[in-house]
């Protein structure tokens, strides 16, 4: 519509005015406001704006090639894209503690980011996808002793020593506003309305030490958990469970127990499911799924992902229990 083209012509603009001829960088997390970040300023200076997207290796399946797909290949930006994993595997080995996992994952996300941008000769801007909730959210840290549950990481938080200067294009913006400008701005209407991700990724959903082999089981499941949430539609409202749940997503437990398949025993994981309803994410219902829909989701993980045999759903309002299981 034209009220969002104007108001893309007329950021596109101030960004023009803002960075004159110098060179800008910026880190993609596949999360949408780094996403539509990058798309605006993309569109306003082109090629001097350089992405640098950090893959920890734990993501969703096949997530780091859809970033490349539609940020490299379909929009054109430059992406530098960091493969991680390794890096992050060796330094979570062995690690099994909740806060300390999300110290390492946060550390390391700068540090790496850090050095990638520190190649790119002559950038004078770290561009952010800080939206307006976080605006606020940051003044009022510190001033109340809010109490951390859990210590928050996103691609926003990098430090102030780089010397950069700020470009936050986003900044006046809520969600909403920000999901419309990503579809104006021509991304994916299905990237732009996702669930959120928190930035640890599958590290806080893979409870206690994380490994490569359980990240590729839960990534698998949850794979299924959402393909079907996207495909079941709710007769009453016409909307996809997917768009009925705030949030959705498998947790893997390194737990064993005990199944059959044909003649045999099995002894493998436990997968288990979380989706809720929410306004703020503050507080937390769990959704009442259809039990057709959590049967088909049980059935297909556990034939098809050879190392889960059970799968359980996760019945807890937040509070007592928060979303994320770590
Ligand atoms: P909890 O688990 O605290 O989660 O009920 C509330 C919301 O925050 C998300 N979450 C995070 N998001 N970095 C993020 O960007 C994080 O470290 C992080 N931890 C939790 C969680 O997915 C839920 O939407």
């Amino acid at each position: 519509d034209w009220v969002m083209g104007d108001y893309i012509s007329e950021a596109v603009e101030h960004i023009r005015k803002q960075v004159g001829d110098e060179e800008v960088i910026l880190g993609l997390s596949g999360g949408v406001d780094s996403s539509v970040a990058a798309a605006l300023i993309h569109r306003a200076i082109g090629d001097q704006l350089t992405c640098v997207f950090v893959d920890h290796g734990l993501l969703r399946l096949n997530e780091g090639d859809m970033v490349m797909e539609m940020f490299a290949r379909n929009l054109g930006v430059k992406v530098i894209r960091v493969d991680a994993k390794d890096k992050f595997m060796s330094e979570l080995s062995g690690v099994a503690d909740p806060e300390a996992k999300r110290k390492i994952i946060g550390k390391e996300f700068v540090e790496i980011f850090q050095a990638e941008s520190s190649k790119i000769a002559n950038a004078q801007w770290l561009a952010q996808g800080t939206i307006y909730p976080d605006v606020i959210e940051s003044a009022g840290k510190g001033k109340k002793g809010a109490h951390t549950i859990k210590s928050h990481h996103n691609v926003g938080g990098l430090p102030e020593d780089m010397h950069l200067k700020l470009l936050e294009p986003l900044r006046e913006l809520f969600k909403d506003e920000v999901r419309e400008l990503g579809v104006a701005l021509g991304l994916p209407r299905e990237m732009v309305y996702r669930h959120p991700f928190p930035g640890p990724g599958l590290g806080v959903r893979i409870l206690g030490e994380v490994k490569a082999e359980f990240a590729s089981l839960l990534q698998r499941a949850d794979a299924i958990f959402i393909e079907e949430l996207r495909n079941t539609i709710d007769e009453a409202s016409q909307k996809s469970w997917y768009d009925l749940t705030s949030q959705a997503f498998a947790v893997f437990l390194p737990v064993k127990s005990v199944g059959v398949m044909g003649d045999g025993r099995t002894y493998e994981y436990v997968v288990a499911l979380r989706a809720v309803q929410t306004q703020d994410f503050m507080t937390a219902h769990w959704a009442h799924l259809p039990y057709d829909l959590l049967g088909k989701v049980s059935n297909r993980i556990i034939n098809e992902v050879r190392g889960i045999n059970r799968v359980v759903y996760d019945i807890s309002g937040k509070p007592p229990a928060t979303i994320e299981w770590e």
